[in-house]
């Protein structure tokens, strides 16, 4: 009975290997970058590049798991929901509304430190933000968002 039920599996996870994702990245417009648009300071731009990028941007890396099904797949979920949310490649396509609630976002992502997504930490080290990056993070996204209201600490 259990020998039928490990075969069972062995032969749905091969099953599910055929089932691949889509990792071709979506063609980006240079001139509606985040970066280009909001002349991004350096230091920001490294930090959203590293912590952010493979979720919310047309450039993900796509890590050697991402060929593994079923992990793929939630993998691929995670950003086609974080791409549809924010996407720094899309962001010149935005309303003036919805850019300044994106920005209200990334400050408290930044503060209160719910992003990246902890799951992806595990795999990601390098991407979590310390204190330093968080501030750095929060207090540009504020700026951007209510200029001249705050000052550079
Ligand atoms: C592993 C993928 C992943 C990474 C990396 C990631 N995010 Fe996200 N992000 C998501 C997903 C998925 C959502 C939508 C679901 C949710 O809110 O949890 C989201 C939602 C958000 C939202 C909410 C948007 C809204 O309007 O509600 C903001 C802001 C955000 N992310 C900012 C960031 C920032 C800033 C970084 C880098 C410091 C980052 N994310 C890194 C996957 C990711």
């Amino acid at each position: 009975m259990i020998k039928k039920i490990v075969l069972g599996l062995v032969v749905l996870l091969i099953v599910f290997q055929f089932f691949r994702i889509d990792k071709t990245n979506p063609v980006t417009n240079p001139a509606n970058d985040m970066f280009v648009v909001e002349k991004v300071p350096q230091e920001v731009q490294q930090i959203i590049r590293t912590s952010c990028y493979d979720c919310h941007s047309n450039q993900t890396n796509y890590p050697w798991y991402s060929n593994v099904a079923p992990v793929s797949w939630w993998v691929k979920h995670h950003i086609n929901e974080g791409r549809e949310e924010l996407n720094f490649n899309e962001w010149g396509t935005y309303s003036r509304k919805r850019k300044l609630h994106k920005l209200e976002e990334i400050e408290e992502a930044a503060s209160e430190g719910w992003m990246p997504l902890s799951s992806y930490l595990i795999m990601h080290g390098d991407a979590r933000l310390n204190q330093q990056q968080r501030k750095k993070l929060s207090v540009w996204a504020h700026n951007l968002r209510t200029p001249s209201q705050i000052e550079e600490p």
